[in-house]
């Protein structure tokens, strides 16, 4: 891998990746795969009133993916969830610095995973509600 293309600030996460793991009991939890190259990323959150107080993910991909997991990781935690689903995969890239124009696809993983484990917290909530727990 040429690492020319890529801006310090991908590399840097890339080699130091923040929040990577897995939440046993997350309260969230969204996977999303990318069509163009099958790689496939996973993001775990804790939610307390309405804050992501915790985050996590897990990314099989290229250095692109796994520099902007990290990196939406960085930018949603303590933030409520509505700011977080406000997250674009463009701000994604701009805190990065940019990403080379054939790598964007992969970025937009970081943000529609970030979305869909929001989602699923809330599909979980309704579903609480429902069954009076
Ligand atoms: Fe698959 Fe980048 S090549 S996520």
């Amino acid at each position: 891998m040429s690492a020319g293309m890529y801006s310090e600030k991908v590399i840097e996460h890339f080699r130091n990746p923040r929040n990577m793991g897995e939440i046993k009991d997350a309260d969230g939890v969204g996977t999303v795969g990318n069509p163009i190259c099958g790689d496939q990323m996973t993001i775990y959150i804790k939610v307390k009133n309405d804050r992501i107080v915790d985050i996590k993910f897990k990314t099989f991909g290229c250095a692109a993916a796994i520099a902007t997991s990290s990196m939406i990781t960085e930018l949603a935690k303590g933030k409520t969830l509505e700011e977080a689903m406000k997250i674009t995969r463009k701000d994604v890239a701009d805190e990065l610095d940019g990403l080379p124009p054939i790598k964007m696809h992969c970025s937009n993983l970081a943000a529609d995973a970030l979305h869909a484990a929001i989602k699923d917290y809330w599909e979980k909530q309704k579903k609480r509600k429902k069954s009076g727990k």
